[in-house]
């Protein structure tokens, strides 16, 4: 069986946890979690790094001993975690003592092969960072990071003979092109290494600073900030005697962003070889979450905490919006507004209105039981079918070389496809006559595998939505022991088996005051549209000539392309329907429908509006347009573009 061990960083106790530290903690629960569900043995670890001149420098300013410092940040990042619906195995702290016995066994080991020495060493350091800095990595004379000049210090101290695996590291980089990734981050590091490398210092003195592990071979020194934290990842193992070393190590792939790219992509490796322990599999580097202030940093002022986010906008809303938004390697912005269109635009939207159109119907027409396959498919069925297959695959590529949002796109690119489908198919016109009924059957059961296939997809990004999925398509699992290939098996549901329609996946949150709206993407209303428009046999009414008007006149008509994101009837009148469309803006109009469509076959519909008319209240409501429309026999049809084009396409 594959084996797949995933690491964040250890994070410092110094800041509480902020929307950075979720991210990483995120996407690589996400990795976890893919690789779950592709059936691979896995480890997931995550924890907090306590000692050094940071954290006692905190400690003391908040008035307490170090100890007790950790004890209580360290506690807030453990606590945040399953908030967010992280699944790591361990959580380790560089204070725990088998850490600390380990750090000092790998210290020995390396010391006894003469790799450590001692030497005094003046230089330039910066405190934020607990590291000395070259003149050439400063940015105007100051450390990049914290902005500000580094302090010039001279001690006594233990040096690792860094310098000595240079070569290997160059060499191993080049033969191993996917080790750091993206593959700017393995240039940065190649960058780096065209310079001569320096040996690491990786002692302090006792007297200057205590907060750290004890030298073995010298206890006037503690260990240095790199050298404690880095080697979390194999003591939290068991290194070297424990079984999950054997089982896990080298299979190991570390997440982090670019601030710690040197010590990850240089320090480490070095170390590792010293030790003689194999290289890790690759290192996985993304770039910052920034707000419009810069990068987000308790030091800037600019953070966002994660778990406040939550109650507002729902964690898998902000799992997705982290994933989907964030090129990986990339920076991004965080923005609550861009937050709130993802949920309307994505998940309320198209993924919400997909599986309750799909359930609503499949209520409707087949009393909320999977219907069989009826007729044979044809091309538009085996379309869709292929649109999800394709979805799978890229899926399946994308995440294990670090596309998570490529993998997003190609998820919602087949629950684009499917709306269309059901738009296009029209399944409320072959529920109007029986003899359709096989057809209607593989309509909705083609429907019903694709709401499937895109519950399992959304499972790393999303856990709880696609556990609610798929309880509610009559197949309920828990998202852990989900297995891609069985349970994407197209024709997997059971014929029969009930489905419940339920509750709106996403409401749709109020852009202007931040809360979900609480009546949008209601659930449709129960009338049947072919009755509706039974009750209405209209002839058309033969309609004479308008008066000719000159091309300007009609251009002072603002038509538009619209889509409607949600309807519900007017209470109380028979024909108005208040629709919410996206114009490229969003309008609420009420229009004069009602009788001809039911509010579910409209939601998701492309129409076209007249957006330059007067408001006007239609029984109460108010309505900023009217919806184009011709009368016919059977009522009144929508007048629709021949394809989907993009919302607020002017026409003319
Ligand atoms: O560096 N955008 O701990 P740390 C994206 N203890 N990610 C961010 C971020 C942002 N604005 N801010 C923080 C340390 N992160 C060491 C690590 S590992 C052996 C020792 C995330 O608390 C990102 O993962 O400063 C980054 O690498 C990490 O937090 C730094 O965490």
């Amino acid at each position: 069986m594959e084996r797949f061990y995933v690491t964040t960083p250890i994070y410092y106790v110094n800041a509480e946890p902020h929307i950075g530290h979720a991210y990483t903690t995120i996407v690589t629960d996400v990795m976890n979690r893919f690789h779950k569900l592709m059936g691979h043995e896995t480890f997931f670890l995550t924890g907090t790094d306590e000692h050094g001149d940071k954290i006692a420098q905190a400690a003391q300013e908040a008035g307490v001993e170090p100890k007790a410092y950790a004890d209580r940040i360290s506690a807030l990042f453990r606590d945040t975690w399953p908030g967010l619906g992280i699944t790591n195995d361990k959580f380790i702290r560089t204070t725990d003592a088998e850490h600390i016995r380990i750090v000092q066994y790998v210290l020995q080991k390396v010391y006894d092969a003469g790799e450590i020495y001692f030497s005094s060493y003046k230089g330039l350091y910066c405190v934020g960072c607990e590291r000395f800095y070259t003149e050439r990595e400063l940015v105007d004379g100051k450390c990049p990071d914290h902005n500000r000049p580094p302090v010039e210090r001279e001690e006594a101290n233990y040096f690792f003979r860094m310098s000595k695996y240079q070569d290997w590291l160059i060499r191993y980089l080049e033969e191993h092109p996917d080790c750091i990734r993206p593959e700017r981050y393995k240039n940065e590091v190649l960058a780096f290494l065209r310079e001569p490398l320096e040996d690491l210092c990786i002692s302090r003195p006792v007297e200057r600073l205590s907060w750290g592990i004890p030298l073995p071979f010298d206890k006037r020194y503690v260990t240095y900030v790199w050298f404690d934290a880095l080697i979390n990842y194999v003591s939290a193992l068991g290194y070297p005697d424990g079984e999950l070393f054997h089982k896990f190590w080298p299979a190991v792939r570390h997440v982090i962003a670019k601030d710690i790219l040197k010590p990850h992509g240089i320090y480490w490796p070095t170390m590792l070889q010293a030790a003689g322990i194999p290289m890790y599999r690759n290192l996985n580097v993304h770039g910052y979450w920034t707000s419009d202030e810069g990068k987000m940093s308790k030091s800037h002022g600019t953070v966002v905490k994660p778990l406040d986010m939550i109650p507002a906008y729902g964690l898998d809303a902000f799992r997705y919006f982290l994933l989907r938004e964030m090129v990986f390697g990339l920076d991004a912005n965080f923005s609550q507004d861009a937050l709130v269109q993802r949920i309307n635009a994505d998940l309320a939207n198209d993924l919400g209105n997909l599986f309750s159109r799909t359930l609503a119907m499949t209520e409707k027409y087949f009393a909320g039981t999977i219907p069989p396959f009826g007729s044979e498919p044809d091309a538009m069925d085996r379309d869709l079918k292929g649109k999800t297959d394709e979805a799978v695959a890229q899926f399946s590529a994308e995440i294990p070389r670090l596309g998570f949002h490529k993998a997003l796109i190609a998820i919602w690119e087949c629950i684009g496809a499917a709306n269309k489908y059901i738009d296009y198919v029209g399944p409320w016109t072959l529920a109007r006559e029986e003899n359709l009924k096989p057809r209607l059957q593989t309509v909705m059961r083609t429907l019903l595998e694709v709401n499937r296939t895109v519950a399992v997809l959304v499972a790393p990004f999303m856990p709880a939505t696609s556990e609610k999925m798929l309880e509610r398509l009559g197949v309920p699992k828990k998202a852990l022991d989900l297995r891609l290939s069985e349970d994407t098996r197209w024709g997997g549901l059971k014929e029969g088996d009930a489905v419940s329609k339920g509750e709106a996946l996403f409401p749709r949150i109020d852009a202007a005051s931040g809360k979900k709206a609480e009546k949008a993407d209601k659930p449709a209303a129960k009338k049947a549209p072919e009755k509706a428009a039974k009750s209405a046999p209209k002839a058309p009414e033969p309609v004479a000539p308008a008066e000719a008007i000159d091309i300007e006149a009609f251009r002072q008509i603002d038509l538009r392309i619209g889509r409607i994101e949600s309807a519900e009837r007017v209470p109380k009148s028979e024909k108005l329907v208040k629709l919410m469309v996206d114009i490229g803006e969003k309008r609420q109009v009420v229009a004069g429908i009602a009788k001809s469509y039911s509010p579910e076959e409209l939601v998701g519909k492309q129409v076209v509006i007249v957006a330059n008319l007067k408001p006007a209240k239609l029984m109460g409501v108010e309505s900023h347009g009217m919806v184009l429309a011709v009368r016919d026999g059977e009522g009144l049809k929508l007048l629709v573009p021949e394809q989907d084009v993009t919302p607020g396409g002017k026409i003319s």
